[in-house]
């Protein structure tokens, strides 16, 4: 099989290491793909982003399937052009995409088919969304409608700081049109993880589960990031959290995606709190999470492929995933000063003592010399029985991956 992957960060950079091992592939063009992706067995790397140009690539060469890693283009219905042209993909049609691309309609759904999420209101209008900051309880969470490249959720301690938020979304509009619409929320105080899953619209199968570390400090403490490293499986999701999220999460919303007719046949992330009163719904995602991808896929032991065509055909209720024994986790090697500015440009070394897989994230390759590209620069692996040697491996690995100002917290796995 010839492959298209679309993407260009670390989760892309473990799919195509993934679908890469599976004896059925031959080739894995990557659009536009990063400095691991270029380097990767069967990989190579194309620089198109362009939906259209997306397809007459993939009519040129016969491309046999396509798997798109980010939602943007989810949302933006690559699925449906794809479809059109006859072409097969890996991924929700767009009105299914909008369970990540709009908070608003996302919760209406979950509100609609009775999933456990935390209250809410909507609003378009500043005074309204202002007046009500006058007698909710607080902490409160107000966030953006849209896709906010993850930045568009503030938990508000008080209500100055809620109001705060409001107009810096509402009126100075500081995510381009994406908080002209938000949603208030209950504060919900608990332990947050990660279930990425696959569907094919009439099943759904849930992954090991992930423990991100959203924050950019030791301790869960500074601003948040798009994830700084993951433990998989996450120890704080039970057997009992897992029935939990099984009945009233995640049936509910397979029965919500076949009620509305969604051609959905790809991946649903469910990221969820496991709060003292139950285990709640935070949002769904349409695509695999970046760094949760490293961890999990490092340790699935069924081929990828066959488990995407299995959806593709309808027949997830006949597949079972294997997965490894044991945990790996991921940590991220950062740009310094990210999640604010930092530099690019900084050669990367990967000495030979890295026993794991390294993941390049925010890299390219420049006449064959890496460089730091992006924030999140790479994921360093370790893998291990316990928790505990899985951190250990990790934590050695990384000292022999070098670059200029790297940074990473050193509490991945340790920390709740
Ligand atoms: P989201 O983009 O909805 O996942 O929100 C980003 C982060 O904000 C989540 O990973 C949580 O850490 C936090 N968050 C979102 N909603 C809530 C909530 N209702 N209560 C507490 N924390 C929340
Ligand atoms: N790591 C969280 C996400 O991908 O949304």
């Amino acid at each position: 099989m010839k492959l298209l992957l679309i993407g260009s960060g670390g989760r892309e950079h473990a799919l195509a290491w993934k679908l890469a091992k599976s004896p059925n592939v031959e080739k894995i063009f990557v659009a536009p793909g990063n400095g691991g992706t270029a380097i990767e067995n069967k990989c190579e790397n194309i620089n198109i982003t362009d939906i259209d140009e997306l397809i007459k690539f993939a009519q040129k060469e016969i491309i046999d399937l396509t798997v798109v890693g980010p939602e943007d283009p989810l949302t933006k219905g690559i699925v449906n052009e794809f479809k059109k042209e006859g072409l097969k993909i890996f991924g929700p049609a767009e009105n299914a995409a909008q369970l990540e691309g709009s908070k608003s309609f996302s919760k209406e759904f979950m509100k609609k088919y009775g999933v456990k999420t935390a209250e809410y209101e909507t609003f378009t209008n500043v005074d309204e969304a202002l007046q009500y900051l006058e007698n909710c309880p607080y902490p409160t969470v107000v966030k953006a409608d849209g896709l906010a490249a993850g930045k568009g959720v503030a938990i508000c301690e008080t209500k100055e700081e809620a109001q705060e938020a409001v107009k810096s979304y509402m009126v100075d509009d500081i995510f381009n049109g994406a908080g002209q619409k938000i949603v208030i929320e209950e504060f919900l105080e608990g332990i947050e993880a990660s279930i990425l899953s696959i569907t094919d619209g009439k099943t759904i199968i849930p992954f090991i589960s992930g423990k991100d570390h959203k924050q950019i400090f030791d301790g869960g403490k500074g601003p948040n990031t798009g994830g700084m490293g993951v433990l998989a499986p996450n120890p704080y999701v039970t057997d009992e959290v897992m029935k939990d999220f099984e009945y009233n999460i995640m049936d509910k919303t397979l029965t919500g995606i076949r009620e509305e007719g969604f051609d959905y046949k790809g991946i649903i992330f469910f990221g969820i709190m496991i709060t003292k009163k139950g285990t709640y719904l935070l949002e769904y995602n349409v695509r695999m999470g970046d760094p949760e991808t490293q961890s999990v896929l490092y340790l699935m032991k069924s081929d990828l492929v066959e488990v995407i065509e299995a959806s593709l055909r309808e027949e997830l209720n006949k597949t079972t995933i294997e997965w490894n024994d044991g945990v790996c986790i991921n940590v991220v090697l950062a740009s310094g000063g990210y999640p604010g500015d930092f530099t690019k440009g900084y050669e990367i070394t990967i000495d030979k003592k890295v026993r794991d897989k390294v993941f390049l994230a925010g890299a390219k390759a420049e006449d064959g010399v890496l460089k730091t590209n992006g924030g999140r620069v790479l994921s360093v692996i370790g893998v291990g029985k316990t928790v505990e040697d899985a951190r250990e491996e990790a934590y050695e690995n990384i000292k022999h991956v070098t670059f200029e100002g790297a940074y990473c917290r050193t509490d991945i796995g340790a920390h709740k």
